[in-house]
């Protein structure tokens, strides 16, 4: 049962299974900002909120062709050190009864990575043969418009909620926020797509450069076999587990910080930044990862420690209270 989602999203890439990598490793908070360079670069509030972890090259703007990350980055939240990506999701927050809001902090993923200060656990999983991402290379999933499930099944895959009973917890997963208390937290995991086009390294909506394999082959549109990249994000939900402040209805009280109490906004921003050829050699390699320990097994990869990881943070660029108990979420993102 714990093995699931691993062997669920290699089995969603390619047939063979000649080689196979599963790479899985902890990205402490670099920090939690109202920037969006992938989206909105060079806005100075972006709209909603973010909590970003990776390289410390991360700002306002990162223009491929005068960013580049490996060289622009001194530090990386994430324990191999030579990938200086960044890896961002919008943040939770949690709405009480008297309709103020309060950010929900994220926690280490407490298989192997308990020390970790926050952040998220990033896989990259392949089977069979893949290429890896070229410099300049970013990509989007999902749509924080979407409220339906209609919506979010026809259009994409692999993104859903975990209500953790325990940190073991695997199975029962939901694409809408859980609808009652979830004793350890809530996971949020996010799978990319994993062909590309082979030519574009962004596309004007961030997304029609990757597709999703039909069946188990790429389509001839875009036939380049990506690594899968995915993350889970423990949220520390259990500070508000006391239905007595959860709203009078019984409806679930989380918010996405762009506005949506469903769910199905749930999306992820993914900007290539590993040094060199160190993921495709990571991949080529079929390094594997420890599930139970701070752990890779991967010679060609160095790795630091999660208090190494933990020292590498970022000062938000957007000066605005993020802490205590709010009368609206940043940005005055309406629900809607
Ligand atoms: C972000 O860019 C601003 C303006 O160029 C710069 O002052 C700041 O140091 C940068 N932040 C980081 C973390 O590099
Ligand atoms: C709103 O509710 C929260 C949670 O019960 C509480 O901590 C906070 O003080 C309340 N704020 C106001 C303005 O009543």
């Amino acid at each position: 049962m714990l093995w699931r989602p691993l062997v669920l999203a290699a089995a969603a890439i390619a047939p063979s299974v000649d080689a196979a990598a599963t790479l899985r490793f902890s990205c402490s908070q670099l920090v939690v900002d109202r920037l969006d360079p992938l989206v909105n670069p060079g806005m100075n509030p972006s709209p909603h909120l973010h909590q970003v972890v990776g390289g410390n090259a991360f700002n306002t703007t990162m223009d491929p062709a005068v960013h580049d990350l490996p060289t622009t980055a001194t530090c990386t939240s994430c324990t191999p050190v030579e990938d200086f990506s960044n890896y961002w999701t919008a943040t939770l927050f949690f709405r009480a009864r008297n309709g103020t809001f309060k950010r929900v902090n994220t926690f280490g993923n407490e298989l192997g990575f308990t020390s970790a200060k926050g952040g998220q656990t990033v896989y990259y999983l392949s089977s069979g043969k893949v290429t890896a991402f070229k410099p300049g290379f970013r990509m989007t999933v999902g749509d924080p418009t979407f409220r339906t499930a209609a919506q979010l099944n026809a259009k994409y895959k692999y993104m859903d909620f975990t209500c953790l009973a325990s940190s073991m917890t695997r199975g029962g997963q939901t694409l809408n926020f859980p609808t009652s208390t979830c004793a350890a937290g809530i996971m949020v995991s996010i799978r990319f797509p994993t062909c590309w086009d082979g030519k574009n390294t962004d596309s004007p909506d961030h997304q029609s450069h990757v597709a999703y394999p039909n069946g188990n082959a790429c389509p001839s549109t875009h036939p380049v076999v990506v690594p899968q990249v995915f993350y889970e994000t423990y949220w520390d939900t259990r500070p508000f587990n006391d239905k007595n402040i959860w709203p009078t209805d019984g409806s679930q009280p989380f918010v996405w910080s762009f506005g949506d109490n469903t769910g199905y906004g749930i999306h992820g921003d993914y900007v290539f930044g590993w040094k060199g050829d160190a993921l495709q050699r990571a991949m080529d390699n079929n390094c594997n990862s420890d599930l139970f320990a701070n752990q890779i097994n991967c010679p060609t990869l160095q790795v630091q420690s999660l208090d190494q990881a933990n020292q590498c943070t970022i000062k938000p660029e957007v000066n605005e209270n993020l802490d205590g108990w709010l009368t609206e979420l940043p940005g005055g993102m309406p629900i809607m």
